[in-house]
């Protein structure tokens, strides 16, 4: 099937084809895009494999591990810690498969000699079966309070935690990364009580659930994969846990080649409450403040992560068409006398999204090569009182009111003057409302 006849039949879009499941699928989120997606731009822009990509909004490492099966070096940025963690391990194939595989009959030989205490109380030599008397392992009260309440049962928390333990308490540090994120993704999957449909949800509460073979079976499939892939670990692949906003202390002025990525969009979601589960499992969120922190990161696109300081609006507040598209969020609000806190945040959002995404723009102006190709896969949006955001078309019409901001706005920062005329040039547009591919033609020296 080609590109074009799975954009025609849009629910095909977001699918992972059955050949592309190694590796993607040690661990994906609802929000992932597909990897025949990245491979559709990689051979659009003709990449060679001495080439860098980009994905300055990597999520759980899509466009990286595409990359590297292809044998292109690639570079990832990401806010959410999990998903960068997950994107560091699955671009990680410099671990021997048949380590791995004793490394999971290792920790299941001792979860079970250990069973009587830590799991069944006795009753049973295996953690998956439902019988327990002893004390239950838990969240302490900080971290029950970040989870989405009910997302785990007591006793399933219990085997998961005390599987964890286990795989953080192992001589081989080196694999326990690889353990732990078997463990995340069957906990979302099988062992918790969470739903996605696609917004995330409890669904029917399990009193009990099998751990340990799940996570055998997810590590066997981590070790299925490897013995394909691991003679291509040369290829390099990095992911970065940062702003996408903020690149510069990460990489290198003039070493980007190519961009491929799905940024956010303004549309509510809230990428830390997709992963919050196993964001306070492997201990990257245990606070409050963590997980300020960890949002404070985002490019703002929902009304849960909006705060007091934010002042990303000021990159787009000469823009006539976002604040014309902002205004009229605001006045629908004020026609439907809506006056709850969060939908008087809408309009602010919108422009703290654009104003974000312009910042990150201009942030990313100096690492790309001239000539690199961009291809940045939005969609169009109703999601503020039914209103459309097209971003897409924002990418589409509106990319010279963006770039001569950001322009304006980082050269006076440096002392130099912006250019006449745009900076990207516009090549293609593959899907009205989709994808947007742009190619940078800035010639000038970046300073430093
Ligand atoms: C649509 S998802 C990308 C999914 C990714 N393509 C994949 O396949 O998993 C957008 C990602 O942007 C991340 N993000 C949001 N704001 C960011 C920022 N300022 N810097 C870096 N990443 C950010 C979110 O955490 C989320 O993972």
């Amino acid at each position: 099937m080609t590109y074009t006849t799975q954009l025609q039949n849009g629910n095909e879009l977001n699918r992972l084809y059955e050949d592309d499941r190694p590796v993607h699928e040690w661990y994906r989120f609802v929000l992932s895009f597909p990897p025949h997606l990245v491979r559709h731009y990689v051979e659009k822009f003709g990449l060679a494999k001495s080439q860098l990509v980009l994905d300055p909004f990597c999520g759980t490492g899509t466009t990286l591990v595409e990359a590297k099966k292809l044998g292109i070096k690639s570079v990832g940025v990401e806010a959410n810690a999990m998903a960068q963690f997950a994107a560091s391990v699955k671009t990680d194939w410099d671990i021997e498969p048949d380590k791995l595989a004793e490394f999971g009959r290792d920790i299941a030989k001792e979860v079970n000699e250990n069973s009587h205490e830590n799991v069944h109380g006795g009753e049973s030599s295996k953690i998956g079966v439902s019988v327990y008397k002893g004390p239950l392992r838990a969240f302490d009260a900080e971290q029950s309070r970040l989870v989405i309440k009910n997302s785990i049962s007591p006793l399933p928390l219990h085997k998961v935690l005390t599987l964890l333990t286990a795989i953080r308490q192992h001589d081989a540090a080196d694999l326990r990364n690889h353990a732990k994120l078997a463990l995340a993704r069957q906990t979302v999957k099988d062992i918790s009580n969470l739903r996605f449909g696609p917004e995330i949800g409890v669904g029917k509460l399990k009193v009990d659930a099998p751990v340990l073979e799940p996570w055998l079976n997810a590590l066997g499939l981590m070790v299925h994969d490897l013995r394909e892939f691991h003679a291509s670990s040369v290829t390099p692949a990095t992911a970065f846990r940062a702003d996408a906003r903020d690149m510069g202390r990460h990489l290198s002025p003039r070493s980007i080649d190519a961009v491929i990525t799905s940024p956010p969009y303004p549309n509510e979601k809230d990428y830390s409450r997709t992963t919050r589960l196993e964001s306070v499992l492997l201990g990257f969120m245990s606070s409050r403040e963590d997980l300020r922190r960890q949002k404070r990161q985002f490019i703002r696109s929902n009304t849960r992560g909006v705060y007091k300081a934010d002042d990303d609006h000021r990159w787009d507040e000469d823009i006539p068409r976002i604040q014309a598209l902002a205004d009229s969020i605001e006045e629908r609000r004020l026609e439907l006398g809506k006056t709850s806190g969060f939908e008087k945040q809408y309009a602010k959002v919108v422009r703290l999204y654009f104003g974000g995404m312009a910042r990150h723009l201009s942030d990313l102006r100096a690492l790309l090569r001239p000539g690199a190709k961009l291809a940045y896969v939005v969609g169009d949006q109703a999601s503020y009182f039914r209103i459309m955001i097209r971003t897409a078309s924002f990418w589409r019409k509106w990319q010279n009111d963006w770039v001569t901001k950001c322009w304006a706005l980082s050269c006076s920062a440096h002392g130099f003057r912006p250019p006449q005329k745009s900076a990207f040039e516009k090549k293609s547009c593959f899907f009205s409302g989709m994808a947007e591919v742009l190619t940078w033609q800035e010639q000038i020296a970046i300073p430093g």
